[in-house]
């Protein structure tokens, strides 16, 4: 019986998940709300050494083989992590799921959607996060983040059009799952887009 709330974050590379989730930490430190913070791919041993091998620029897969592991991690993370948290009634923050794989693997690779939505199935049933905060930012602006950071790994060093169709990929999962899925707009000033996150959080986890 899940307990916890689930609250996965995703966006593509330059987004500014990274800085949100920290604010997110703190916020529900504040709310006294134990919390697990975790990420995919990734989040237990296993999954760790999966998205040591995915992210390896010099690594040549298959894009299925790429989907098969992302929801293979998944698995794992589930099994490990995310549903004995849930259980014990930890809320768990996840630094993207499968939404991702839709994304990158689906819009980014060109896997078939129907393929990855058997993976899901596969993987979680119906099992899906209580809230995905979408942050949404154009190419451009994400690149320039992701540029001045660090060196660009297996996914990072795709062109702007791969991005382009992983972006349009992340628009369509918003529009097609709105309950869920919440849009922000990353582009603005980091104020703004923290209120605005602040806003969704205490409308959809607190009334
Ligand atoms: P990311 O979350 O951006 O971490 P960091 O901020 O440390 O770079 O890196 C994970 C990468 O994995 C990212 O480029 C997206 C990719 N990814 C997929 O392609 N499919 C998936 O299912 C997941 C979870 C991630």
């Amino acid at each position: 019986m899940q307990q916890g709330k689930f609250i996965t974050l995703e966006g593509i590379d330059g987004a500014g998940k990274s800085t949100h989730l920290i604010w997110l930490e703190d916020f529900l430190r504040r709310k006294r709300i134990n919390n697990v913070m975790t990420r995919e791919p990734g989040g237990t041993p296993l999954g760790e050494q999966l998205r040591t091998l995915l992210l390896d620029q010099r690594q040549i897969m298959h894009a299925e083989t790429e989907a098969l592991m992302m929801f293979a991690a998944r698995r794992e993370h589930l099994d490990k992590v995310i549903l004995p948290s849930l259980t014990r009634g930890d809320w768990v923050i996840s630094d993207r799921f499968a939404d991702a794989s839709f994304a990158y693997q689906g819009g980014g690779r060109g896997v078939s959607f129907d393929k990855l939505q058997i993976l899901e199935q596969w993987v979680q049933g119906s099992f899906q996060p209580d809230l995905t905060l979408y942050f949404d930012v154009p190419i451009e602006t994400a690149r320039q983040r992701v540029q001045s950071v660090k060196t660009a790994d297996r996914f990072e060093q795709e062109q702007d059009e791969f991005f382009r169709r992983v972006r349009e990929a992340y628009l369509q999962r918003a529009q097609q799952f709105p309950e869920r899925i919440r849009l922000i707009d990353a582009s603005r000033p980091l104020q703004d887009v923290t209120s605005a996150l602040e806003g969704i959080i205490q409308e959809t986890l607190f009334n």
